[in-house]
């Protein structure tokens, strides 16, 4: 796939335009992009907040900000509906404020239906691109800002892979970084591969020069993403696998700790297990999503791997990462569920003790094969065992989450603890978060921490250096 790199003049015309804009509006704009759905879409949330600063935008603090952006997440209906809510209230705001204008990108642009649906039914929308065009938006914002009308382009696949976009980081220590786009698995519930499109992993040298830039810059923890981690590397020139990838970052110096999401667990190698244990820069909680401990199931999910394979997996993993902390995901009510299937997953559940699970109510989506399967469940059933899962992985999760009670480990300090001035808040390894005396000028360094007392999901502790 071709390498694309935004030019400087694509910058340019966006950046006069938002000086007319901010002529027109008497202020220097404000943006404020809003997002939804998972790290992939946080990621390229912060390429849009990127692109808006180096083009004169200031950063709005809410959407009464003169351009809100809403990138989109399609993965469960709820997801839709809570858009087109959210639209409703955007909509009187606009009103109010004629200059503003509503842009909306993401997944849920990758659906044709819905896109018809805001051409026509929601008319102040002002800017529509999708998931492949990301990098097209500062061409179509400066096309809105010079008077056209409304700007909607919607590519249905990917056509290069973008390298260089500017980049507004959430905080200074820590970034996500993609090594992989899309997925090809297609779980027959899952809308993902429809809206991100074919698997394709970003070469490793630009990966670690990423990186190396990030860490020159000040970031101590990088979490690598794609839809299916463990896959990455295949049709590369030079194939990579994704345990190599993953030392050659925590080599990059400077570089502290280093996370990754998602584990899809058939492609899941003991290469990588080994890499881990290996390794400590690499944190220890391992997302492994099991969807239904029912291995049949997951044969009509198409997860290509049975109860047993998966329980199997988790005993190696404990076995060479004994400080390991699992955590999944679990779809309840896929169709054909019954209430044998589902004592399945509590057993999966019972046997592997995750750390935290999380769950979700079975979503038809439009154009999957699961949508169209017979025996749907009805709602009354699913919400009767999505409660007894809750309840299960919630009194497991408290226990297993805070096992390291009395022992120091290190923590990233993340924020100033509001209820508690005087306090911080760091985040271990293992995602838990402690609460101790100390000095907010810590923010963004790892320092180590004795775990002394458990409050429901947390720690209070004693900072010891
Ligand atoms: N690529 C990741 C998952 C991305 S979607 C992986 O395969 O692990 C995140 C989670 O949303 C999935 O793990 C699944 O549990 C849930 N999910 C996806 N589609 C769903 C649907 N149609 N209904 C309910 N949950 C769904
Ligand atoms: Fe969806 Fe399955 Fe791909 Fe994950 S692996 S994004 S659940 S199709
Ligand atoms: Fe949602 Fe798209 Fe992520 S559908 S979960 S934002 S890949």
């Amino acid at each position: 796939m071709e390498k694309y790199e935004l030019t400087e003049q694509q910058l340019d015309k966006l950046e006069q335009m938002t000086a007319a804009y901010a002529a027109r509006l008497g202020h220097v704009p404000t943006a404020f992009v809003q997002t939804f759905g998972c790290q992939m879409n946080a990621r390229d949330s912060e390429k849009l907040a990127g692109i808006l600063r180096e083009a004169g935008f200031a950063e709005g603090a809410d959407e009464t900000a003169d351009v809100v952006v809403i990138n989109t997440c399609t993965v469960r209906e709820n997801a839709n509906e809570r858009l087109y809510g959210h639209l409703g209230h955007l909509n009187s705001m606009k009103r109010e404020h004629p200059g503003k204008l509503i842009v909306l990108c993401g997944c849920m642009m990758q659906e044709p239906d819905e896109v018809e649906r805001i051409r026509r039914t929601y008319s102040f929308v002002d800017v529509v691109f999708g998931t492949h065009n990301l990098y097209r938006f500062p061409e179509l914002l400066a096309r809105r800002l010079g008077g056209e009308k409304r700007v909607f382009e919607v590519w249905d696949a990917p056509r290069e892979m973008v390298e260089e976009l500017p980049k507004k980081r959430e905080v200074p220590y820590k970034s996500g970084v993609n090594i992989s786009f899309g997925c090809d698995n297609f779980c027959t519930y899952c809308i993902v591969p429809y809206v991100r499109g074919r698997e394709r992993s970003r070469r490793p040298e630009d990966i670690l020069e990423e990186v190396r830039r990030l860490a020159a810059d000040g970031v101590i923890e990088i979490m690598l993403l794609g839809q299916n981690v463990n896959s990455y590397g295949k049709g590369l020139e030079e194939p990579v696998t994704f345990a190599q990838l993953l030392e050659q970052v925590a080599a990059v110096p400077g570089i502290e700790r280093v996370r990754f999401m998602t584990s899809h667990p058939k492609d899941l190698s003991d290469e990588l297990i080994a890499a881990m244990a290996r390794q400590p820069k690499v944190c220890r909680p391992l997302h492994l999503p099991m969807q239904s401990g029912s291995s049949r199931i997951l044969k009509a999910m198409n997860r290509r791997y049975t109860k047993e394979s998966y329980l199997a997996l988790t005993e190696r993993i404990r076995a060479a990462i004994p400080d390991i902390h699992l955590t999944t995901d679990i779809i309840v009510g896929f169709p054909g569920e019954t209430e044998e299937d589902f004592e399945e997953t509590l057993d999966v559940v019972r046997r592997v003790r995750f750390d935290s699970a999380f769950t979700f109510i079975y979503s038809p989506r439009t154009g999957t094969p699961a949508a169209s399967m017979p025996d749907q469940v009805p709602p009354e059933v699913v919400k009767d065992r999505f409660a007894r899962l809750l309840s299960l992985v919630q009194s497991i999760g408290g226990e297993e989450s805070l096992r390291e009670l009395g022992q120091t480990m290190p923590a990233l300090v993340e924020e100033a603890d509001e209820t508690h001035p005087g306090r911080v808040t760091g985040r271990l390894g293992t995602n838990v978060m402690v609460h101790f005396d100390g000095d907010p000028s810590l923010i963004g360094r790892i320092v180590n921490v004795k775990l002394e007392e458990k409050r429901g999901f947390y720690y209070l502790g004693t900072m010891t250096e």
